[in-house]
């Protein structure tokens, strides 16, 4: 459904020189740099697949997904969506697809809503029947029926959202791009956005492309995530496969019988890459171990042998964690 390869873009931005003499040299001659949104970028995605981008800020998510909608032409590379090239054939290209990009909405920002949506019929020449029915399809799911006298200027980030997302689906599109669909909802319309999106790829079959940065989203909805940083795509695979691949470090609960001290927790385990922290009156303890030094089970054997254990509990690393350390860390490390 999406073929990507050798994909690259690069913005010609304006190098400003510092100061005064700076500003003036600069009106006389602007120096320019490139800058590489997009490097090198190859892969995949299978029709009714649904896929998560995700990487720090800047990583080149946006640029992707806006070359992939034909909203930008890419300096190299190959791409075809659904057999289309996408700034080629723009106008057969948006016709199949949906895009929401949540920093901006893609709906008149005077007009009602209703008139909006009713303006994207008729650009996607949606029959009028076939419009009604998908309207109160739309609302049953995304309740967006009491915001449609209103101007998209007056609605909250959230009731835009909805909308937003409306109108991508309004012509049952068989691709959907969805930059950050998710930002600035509370708890429970995410929950919806959710739900939603997961009866779009259910139930039209669609195959979807978004970006987020609550892996919460990708933990739910995506069986496979790309991770970019730099513009380079550094794992292409499952999330839980990145927990496992990255995750250095166990945490290890445990309560004793009687208050413990942390000479004696040391003297149980003299090695190193082990960190404790008192959890409660020294007789519960958390234990950070680093796989590369110590194994979690070699621990748990001389804690055992030495010290009047109640309870053991090894926690897995959040996903967040994994990845937070991921961007920190940087290329190189997901590569490995
Ligand atoms: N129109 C543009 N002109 C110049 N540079 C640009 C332009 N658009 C993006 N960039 C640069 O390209 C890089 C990638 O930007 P992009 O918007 O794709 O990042 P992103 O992964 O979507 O980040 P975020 O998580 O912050 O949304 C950034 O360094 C950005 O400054
Ligand atoms: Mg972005």
């Amino acid at each position: 459904m999406i073929r990507v390869e050798g994909l690259s873009k690069s913005f010609r931005v304006a190098k400003r020189r510092e100061g005064m003499r700076g500003a003036l040299l600069d009106l006389l001659h602007r120096e320019q740099t490139e800058v590489r949104a997009v490097d090198a970028v190859s892969f995949r995605v299978a029709e009714g697949e649904m896929v998560g981008l995700i990487g720090p800020n800047g990583a080149g998510k946006s640029t992707t997904l806006k070359i992939l909608t034909g909203i930008l032409v890419p300096s190299s590379g190959t791409v075809v969506v659904n057999g289309l090239v996408p700034w080629k054939d723009r106008t057969r290209h948006v016709a199949s697809l949906g895009a929401v990009f949540g920093q901006r909405s893609s709906l008149w920002w005077d007009l009602p809503v209703g008139e909006s949506l009713r303006l994207l019929a008729e650009i996607y020449r949606v029959p009028p029947d076939r419009y009604r029915n998908r309207m109160a399809e739309l609302d049953r799911r995304l309740g967006i029926s009491k915001y449609l006298q209103v101007p998209v200027r007056k609605l909250s980030l959230g009731e835009r959202m909805r909308c937003d997302l409306a109108a991508a689906l309004l012509h049952e599109p068989k691709i959907l791009f969805l930059d950050e669909p998710t930002i600035g909802l509370d708890v429970v319309a995410k929950a919806a956005m959710r739900g939603f999106l997961k009866e779009a790829n259910r139930d039209l079959g669609a195959t979807v492309l978004l970006t987020t940065h609550d892996l919460a989203d990708i933990e739910e909805l995506c069986s496979r995530v790309l991770l970019i940083d730099k513009g380079r795509l550094l794992y292409d695979g499952a999330l839980e496969e990145l927990r496992r691949r990255h995750d250095v470090q166990a945490r290890l609960r445990m309560d004793f019988s009687r208050p413990v001290s942390r000479a004696e927790l040391q003297a149980a385990f003299p090695g190193a890459g082990v960190a404790w922290e008192d959890k409660g009156g020294a007789s519960s303890w958390e234990a950070a171990v680093d796989r590369r030094q110590a194994q979690p089970v070699d621990l748990i054997r001389a804690l055992l042998a030495g010290l009047p254990v109640a309870d053991l509990a090894l926690a897995a690393t959040p996903v967040e964690e994994v990845v937070r350390r991921i961007y920190a860390e940087g290329v190189g490390v997901a590569s490995a």
